[in-house]
């Protein structure tokens, strides 16, 4: 059989020793193996960005996808009589106010089209009109479009106005610079299976201990109330059943991910994948679907136009036929957006197969 190889944004490609790691011992969550393990993958989190740990904040590990990240965040940081102020600019940071509708809590909404970079503008606006805000929340690398987000200018607006920062950094966690001290955060929610080439199942929340010790969980959730989990962790265990082997993938992948040289070292990587992709997609005259994706593009997942001359369906059953998985555009850009993610482990054999793929299938046709 083909091998597949996944250009989806997570899950992803996993590689031999991640996947061997899935078949240790069984284990229960109740043992001091857990506990040693859980402890262990926690402080690796912590350390994955340099200035986290200095700056106070602590891993929760969490059972479930990067939303169940994302919605504990957002559940137990912002007050249940907090208001929340939601930059959005896609389906992730629209899908932060949809939490918040969902837990009855106020929000205004900042929200800019898909193909525009967040509105830092109507953010100061929103911010300078109602000092009632308690949180920013917004997503670093909107995965709808490929787009980096601006959290640099976003975090500075916090700063200016005494706001904490809720980032949803899912899909760009272990390969894009977050900054701790600079940007006013108070939570960072993330995944296992994405820049950190784990296995589904497993998320955490970076979380400022300050905030966890200094007031009550906003949480309306009893799962997702990151409060609670961290009464229990510090000490190796955790409110409910962990996915244990999901743990044991993660640490493998942190491990690998620490023996590469951590975030800079995949965010370079990626950087030269992505060059690849970009080159070949350029030369068959596909344009971006962002007009500004020369500069606004992550090198995680890039998203293009599908040429005329083909569709959606045929460019992903083609190249799946080759072994590669690509994935489709959301809502409005459905069969008119392609997206490719370059995260897993991904070869230069395989950036060479993929590439000459792509060059025969986006050729128009004579
Ligand atoms: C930025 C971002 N946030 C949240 C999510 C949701 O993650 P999941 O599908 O693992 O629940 C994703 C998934 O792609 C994402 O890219």
């Amino acid at each position: 059989m083909t091998r597949l190889r996944l250009l989806n944004p997570g899950p992803v490609t996993l590689t031999a020793r991640v996947r061997e790691s899935l078949t240790q011992p069984d284990l229960c969550h109740r043992e001091p193996e857990f506990a040693a393990m859980q402890r262990d993958v926690r402080g690796k989190l912590e350390a994955v960005y340099s200035d986290a740990k200095a700056q106070g904040f602590v891993a929760i590990l969490l059972t479930g996808s990067g939303t169940a990240a994302v919605e504990a965040m957002v559940g137990s940081c912002v007050p249940r009589d907090g208001h929340g102020l939601v930059v959005a600019n896609g389906v992730y940071g629209e899908r932060m106010a949809a939490m918040l509708t969902a837990q009855g809590k106020r929000f205004t909404m900042v929200n800019a089209d898909w193909l525009a970079g967040i509105d830092l503008a109507a953010a100061e606006r929103a911010l300078a009109a109602d000092p009632s805000v308690t949180h920013v929340l917004s997503v670093q690398h909107e995965t709808t479009t490929g787009r980096l987000n601006d959290i640099a200018a976003l975090g500075a607006l916090c700063k200016k106005y005494n706001k904490k920062l809720l980032l949803d950094a899912v899909s760009s966690f272990g390969a894009e610079a977050i900054d701790f001290t600079g940007w006013n955060l108070e939570a960072v929610a993330a995944t296992a299976n994405k820049c950190l080439h784990g296995v589904p199942g497993v998320c955490f929340v970076l979380v400022a201990e300050a905030a966890l010790a200094g007031r009550p969980s906003g949480a309306t959730s009893v799962y997702l109330d990151l409060w609670r989990h961290w009464k229990e962790q510090p000490n190796g265990w955790s409110p409910f059943t962990q996915s244990v082997q999901s743990v044991y993938a993660l640490q493998a992948a942190l491990d690998e991910f620490s023996a590469e040289g951590g975030w800079q070292s995949r965010a370079a990587r990626y950087a030269a994948r992505a060059k690849r992709v970009r080159e070949v997609v350029r030369a068959a005259g596909v344009s971006y679907f962002l007009a500004d994706g020369e500069t606004a593009s992550s090198n995680i997942l890039m998203s293009f136009a599908v040429p005329a001359h083909t569709r959606y369906e045929t460019l992903h059953d083609r190249l799946k036929a080759q072994g590669f998985i690509i994935y489709a555009g959301q809502g409005p850009y459905a069969g008119k957006m392609f997206r490719i993610a370059v995260m897993g482990d991904l070869t230069d054999a395989d950036m060479g197969e993929l590439c000459e793929a792509l060059t025969a299938l986006l050729a128009r046709p004579d």
